[in-house]
């Protein structure tokens, strides 16, 4: 018997927005419309390609990547997309979620996405 498949990815949009008069940049911003739109515009997308079903959007807070928001990370992968737009979001299912290739062009630089560390090795 088969049981219920597991999404084959999970795109968590991080939807922090600072406080009005906060200097600091967030990645949903009170003067900027486009950025309220784009969790919307990420599931609606999903929903009329027929995918959501196996394709999960999340809505999160701060990501730490805030000075390159709007920002999302697709899982698994790893892959964190960084300045988004409306139609960089729809390249992005276009050719990463749908055809299975990472849009470079949209990822974060190297510089600001290392390579993890171990938690056990930050213990130590
Ligand atoms: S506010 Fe989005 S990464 Fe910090």
């Amino acid at each position: 018997m088969q049981g219920v498949p597991q999404p084959a990815y999970y795109i968590f949009k991080c939807q922090q927005s600072a406080p009005p008069g906060m200097p600091k940049p967030s990645c949903v911003s009170q003067n900027d419309p486009e950025s309220q739109q784009l969790f919307q515009h990420l599931a609606q997308s999903l929903m009329m390609k027929g995918i959501i079903g196996t394709v999960q959007p999340i809505q999160t807070g701060c990501l730490n990547r805030c000075q390159q928001g709007p920002v999302m990370l697709v899982e698994p992968g790893h892959t964190m997309y960084v300045n988004l737009t409306k139609e960089k979001i729809d390249r992005i299912i276009e050719e990463h979620i749908i055809g299975g290739n990472v849009v470079q062009e949209y990822v974060i630089p190297e510089e600001m996405w290392g390579e993890p560390i171990a938690p056990s090795a930050m213990m130590s």
